[in-house]
C-alpha cells in the first residue's frame, strides 16, 4: 500500500516537471509576437534562448503564457461577435451545395423557312431550364416571314442575323451549289458569335427542320463530360443515320455508340475543336468536308441507336435526295432516358473498343441470304461479313442500310462496323477481322 502510493507520488511528480519541461521548451522555442526593431529588422528573426537566471526565467515564461492566453481569447471573441451574421446568411440556403452546372446553348440555323417554329416550339417545350440553355436562333437570308416568326418568341429566344446576304461568287459549274455556299458561310459566322462573341464553350447545333427528343437536353448534358475529357472525340451527335422504324431496337433506348461517320443534324462541339476548324472553314459542303480525314483526325463522335432528332425538311437545299428514302421514316426516341444520372464511363475510348470488337466479332457469321429470307435461329447478334467496297455497298442496299461512304467511312460505322436491326435481330456489317483503316477511295 505504501509502497504504491510512493510511486504514485513519483510518477505524479516526474510527470509535473516533464509537463513544465516541455511548456518552457514550447514557449521559448515560439518567437514573440514584435515589431521591427529601429535597425528595421524583425524581431522574430532573433530566436531566444535560455538564459542561467532561472527565475527570471519562469517568470518571463508566466508572461509569454498569459499574453499567449490573452490573445487567444481575443480572437475566440472575434469569432463569436461575427456568429449572428454566419447564422443569418446561412438559414435560406439549401443544405444541399449543387456543383455549378454548365451552361450549354442551343444555336438554331435558320433562313427562310417558318417551319422553324416546329423546331422551337418542341425545343421550348422541353427545355428544363432558359439559363441552362439559352437558345439563339442565327437567321441567315432575311426572310421577312421568318423573321416574324422568330421575333415572336420575345425573350425566350435570343435573335441573330447572318449581316452578309450576298451572293457568294462561286467556281465554274458549281451556280446550282449556290445554297451550300450559303449554308457554310452561315455557320462559320453564327459559331464565331457563339465562341467568340458571347464566348461560350459548347453548343448544339440545330437546324431549323430538325424536331427534337424528349431527352434531347438531358442526352448532351451527360455527355458533355465525356466529350470535354476524352480528346479521341470531337461531337456528340443526336443522329442515327441508320435509324428507321424496323432497323433499331425500340427496346433499348440508353443505348449509345461511338461512330467514326460524323452524323450532324443536331450536334454538340466544343471551342476548342471550332478554334481549329474556323481558320480553315470550307466556302460550301461544310459537312462532307468534317467527314474528311484532315479534319476529323480519327476522332469520334457519340450517337444513339435511337435517334434525337427526326429532320422534317423535306424541301431544302438538297431537294430532297435522302429524304423520300431514308430521312422521313427516322424513329425519334420518345421516351425519356435519364442519361445525366447512368454510369457512360463504358464509351471512353479504350474501354468501348474493347468491348465492341468482343461483341462483334464473337458474334457468329451469316450470309445474307440467311438475313434477308429470315432463317436466323438464335436470339443474335450476327455478324454479316463485306470485305470490299462493292460488297459493302450491295449489302447494305439490299438489307435497306445507307449505303454511302464518306472519305471511306460508312454511315453511323465504328472501325468499319455498321449496327443495325433486321427482322428483329442484331446484325453487325462488318470488314474481316484485324479492320485496321478505312480505305479512303471507298466512296
Ligand atoms: C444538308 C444537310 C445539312 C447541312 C447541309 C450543308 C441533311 C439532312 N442536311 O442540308 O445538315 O448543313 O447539307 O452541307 O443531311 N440555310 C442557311 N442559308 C441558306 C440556306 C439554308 O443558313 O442560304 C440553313 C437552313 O436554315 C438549315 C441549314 O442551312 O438550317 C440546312 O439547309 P437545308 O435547306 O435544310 O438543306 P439540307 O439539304 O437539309
Ligand atoms: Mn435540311
Amino acid at each position: 500500500m505504501l509502497r504504491k502510493r510512493g510511486s504514485v507520488i513519483l510518477c505524479g511528480t516526474f510527470l509535473f516537471i516533464t509537463w513544465n519541461a516541455i511548456l518552457v521548451l514550447l514557449l521559448w522555442g515560439r518567437p514573440p509576437t514584435g515589431q521591427p526593431d529601429e535597425s528595421g529588422r524583425d524581431q522574430r528573426e532573433v530566436a531566444e534562448r535560455p538564459t542561467s537566471d532561472l527565475v527570471g526565467d519562469v517568470l518571463r515564461m508566466a508572461d509569454t503564457f498569459e499574453a499567449e492566453l490573452e490573445r487567444q481569447k481575443n480572437i475566440l471573441l472575434e469569432i463569436q461577435s461575427h456568429q449572428s451574421l454566419w447564422d443569418l446568411s446561412n438559414k435560406d440556403r439549401p443544405k444541399v451545395v449543387l456543383p455549378i452546372q454548365p451552361v450549354i446553348p442551343i444555336l438554331v440555323i435558320a433562313c427562310n423557312r417558318v417551319t422553324v417554329r416546329r423546331c422551337l416550339d418542341k425545343l421550348l417545350e422541353y427545355r428544363p431550364s432558359a439559363e441552362l440553355y439559352p437558345i439563339i436562333v442565327s437567321q441567315d437570308c432575311g426572310h421577312a416571314e421568318t423573321t416574324e416568326v422568330i421575333r415572336s418568341y420575345g425573350n425566350k429566344v435570343t435573335h441573330l442575323k447572318q449581316p452578309d446576304l450576298s451572293d457568294i461568287p462561286v467556281q465554274p459549274g458549281h451556280k446550282k451549289f449556290q445554297g451550300y455556299y450559303k449554308i457554310s458561310r452561315h455557320y462559320r459566322w453564327a459559331l464565331n458569335q457563339v465562341f467568340k462573341t458571347l464566348s461560350h464553350s459548347s453548343v448544339v447545333i440545330v437546324e431549323d427542320d430538325l424536331e427534337v427528343a424528349p431527352d434531347f437536353f438531358e442526352y448532351f448534358r451527360a455527355l458533355l463530360p465525356l466529350l470535354q475529357s476524352d480528346p479521341s472525340l470531337w461531337c456528340i451527335s443526336a443522329w442515327n443515320d441508320n435509324g428507321r422504324e424496323g432497323y433499331v431496337d425500340p427496346g433499348k433506348a440508353s443505348l449509345l455508340y461511338r461512330t467514326d461517320f460524323f452524323p450532324g443534324l443536331g450536334w454538340m462541339v466544343l471551342k476548342d475543336v471550332w478554334e481549329e476548324l474556323e481558320p480553315k472553314w470550307p466556302a460550301s459542303f461544310w459537312d462532307d468536308w468534317m467527314r474528311q480525314p484532315e479534319q476529323r483526325r480519327d476522332r469520334a463522335c457519340i450517337r444513339p441507336e435511337i435517334s434525337r432528332t427526326l429532320t422534317f425538311g423535306r424541301q431544302g437545299v438538297s431537294l430532297g435526295q435522302f429524304y423520300d428514302k431514308y430521312l422521313r421514316y427516322i424513329k425519334l426516341n420518345n421516351e425519356f432516358v435519364p442519361f445525366t444520372k447512368m454510369d457512360l464511363s463504358h464509351l471512353k475510348e479504350e474501354t468501348y473498343k474493347e468491348i465492341f470488337e468482343k461483341e462483334v466479332y464473337s458474334a457468329p457469321v451469316v450470309t445474307y441470304e440467311d438475313v434477308k429470307q429470315g432463317q436466323l435461329k438464335g436470339q443474335g447478334p450476327y455478324r454479316l461479313q463485306y470485305s470490299s467496297k462493292e460488297s459493302f455497298k450491295m449489302l447494305a442496299k439490299n438489307l435497306g442500310i445507307m449505303d454511302d461512304l464518306k472519305s471511306g467511312v460508312p454511315r453511323g460505322g465504328y472501325r468499319g462496323v455498321v449496327s443495325f436491326m433486321s427482322r428483329g435481330r442484331r446484325i453487325y456489317l462488318a470488314p474481316p477481322p484485324g479492320w485496321t483503316k478505312y480505305d479512303t477511295t471507298w466512296s
